[in-house]
């Protein structure tokens, strides 16, 4: 049976961020080198600690959706940029198998004179972050050949004392950024995320995060996406399918829509019907889901992921393919995609009924589009299709609501350090 080997869970992500503001790429990769390389010179850390503190580090800006804090990420004097912090904190402790290491993520932007103040065992690490990141866009927004005591000015003030003294000897010792500069970095990191093994549970709480992380306030398509798993899920048994083609179903609905990180929050949610042109650029999701996965995910699975647009007649997406190209699995998540997106709420529409769902299915597939197998098989357990969905539904609304209550809990708490 094919199997996502957690390496590429983590290139699954890597490559996703990277894609989200072309001004950031390979941002968190630099400011996970770093650290890392500090915390190889420490020499106080196990080497699963540094793995895992480095991964936080990869990570560090999963909060940063929000287009308006990607901004302000890439200036280097910003004072707005705790809302991310947050979020990726929220999300590393909440969704990911780091849980423990979710402070670091938190205290990440937070000056060393505050964070002084603090009671977290991470503190190092943050301090270590802080400074890995700001050495990083300082470097993209001067371009300049980075000076190593270029910060020391602002010890104990915004940086801590240890951190920029671990800078500069493990900057003597490794020539952090001459290997940052030639790219040779990313070597050594991929050999690092060699030693990744997570098991499955873990790995899909990977995924999860970043399906969470794409549109995390975007409430519907968070609940579109859990909809479209759990209505995959089942229809795979109740299609037969093998338990391989079940198993590439379930991640390729779970990664079905995840080029939308690339989607401009105003077109994901905006309060209407869609204008031609933005319906263009929405399409572009499929292209980038594409981007995003085929290095490093199994091909059946890609192509699932891929091809829930794609209609039986020859008039879906993106790359317009025709029946005898399209296998039953890419066919059940077609029609998974469409049920899950007709019984969800948006802010401009309710969820639509039975008697809808099962006339637009119908007519679809009576029209050559939609696999009538499956329609038939959707519409003889439509109701316990639904019910189970939105079951799951509800799990997954309790977690959201809970991390947007954290957030606005937290937030005062950390905007009140003096
Ligand atoms: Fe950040
Ligand atoms: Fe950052
Ligand atoms: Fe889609």
């Amino acid at each position: 049976m094919s199997v996502i080997n957690s390496k590429d869970v983590i290139n699954i992500i890597r490559k996703a961020l990277n894609l989200i503001d072309y001004r950031l790429v390979n941002h968190g990769e630099r400011v996970g080198y770093i650290l890392y390389k500090m915390m190889q010179y420490e020499n106080a850390y196990s080497e699963k600690e540094i793995l895992d503190y480095t991964i936080s580090g990869l990570f560090h800006d999963i909060g940063a959706y929000k287009t308006e804090e990607i901004d302000n990420l890439v200036k280097f004097e910003t004072n707005n940029v705790l809302g991310h912090s947050i979020y990726g904190y929220l999300f590393f402790k909440y969704l990911s198998p780091l849980d423990d290491f979710a402070e670091a993520i938190l205290y990440h932007h937070i000056d060393y004179d505050k964070l002084i103040k603090l009671d977290s065992k991470h503190k190092p690490i943050a301090e270590y972050l802080n400074l890995a990141d700001r050495i990083d866009v300082y470097k993209i927004s001067s371009k300049q050949a980075l000076d190593p005591n270029l910060f020391l000015n602002q010890r104990d003030k915004k940086f801590s004392g240890r951190a920029l003294e671990l800078f500069q000897n493990a900057q003597k010792e490794y020539k952090i950024i001459e290997h940052i500069e030639d790219d040779s970095y990313i070597i050594e990191l991929n050999q690092l995320m060699e030693s990744a093994t997570f098991n499955s549970t873990e790995k899909e709480m990977f995924l999860y995060m970043l399906a969470y992380s794409i549109d995390f306030r975007s409430e519907y398509t968070v609940m579109h996406n859990i909809a479209t798993v759990s209505i995959a899920d089942e229809l795979g048994k109740l299609m037969n399918l093998s338990l391989e083609d079940q198993y590439n179903l379930h991640y390729g609905a779970l990664l079905h829509d995840i080029g939308k990180i690339t989607t401009p929050l105003d077109i994901l949610e905006a309060p209407r019907k869609l204008t031609y042109d933005e319906m263009m650029i929405m399409k572009q999701h499929v292209a980038m889901s594409e981007a995003i996965l085929k290095d490093y995910i199994e091909p059946d699975i890609m192509e699932i992921a891929i091809r829930h647009h794609e209609k039986l007649d020859g008039s879906g997406y993106h790359k317009g393919l025709t029946a005898e190209q399209l296998t039953l699995p890419q066919r059940i998540l077609a029609v998974t995609d469409i049920i899950s997106a007709l019984s969800g709420k948006r802010s401009y529409k309710d969820s639509f009924d039975d008697e809808i769902i099962i006339k637009i299915l119908t007519k679809d597939a009576n029209d050559g589009k939609l696999d009538k197998d499956v329609v038939e098989c959707v519409i003889a357990n439509l109701d316990k299709l639904l019910s189970d969905s939105e079951d799951k539904c509800s799990v997954t609304l309790f977690i959201y609501q809970d991390i947007n209550n954290k957030f606005k809990e937290i937030y005062n708490q950390i905007s009140n350090l003096h």
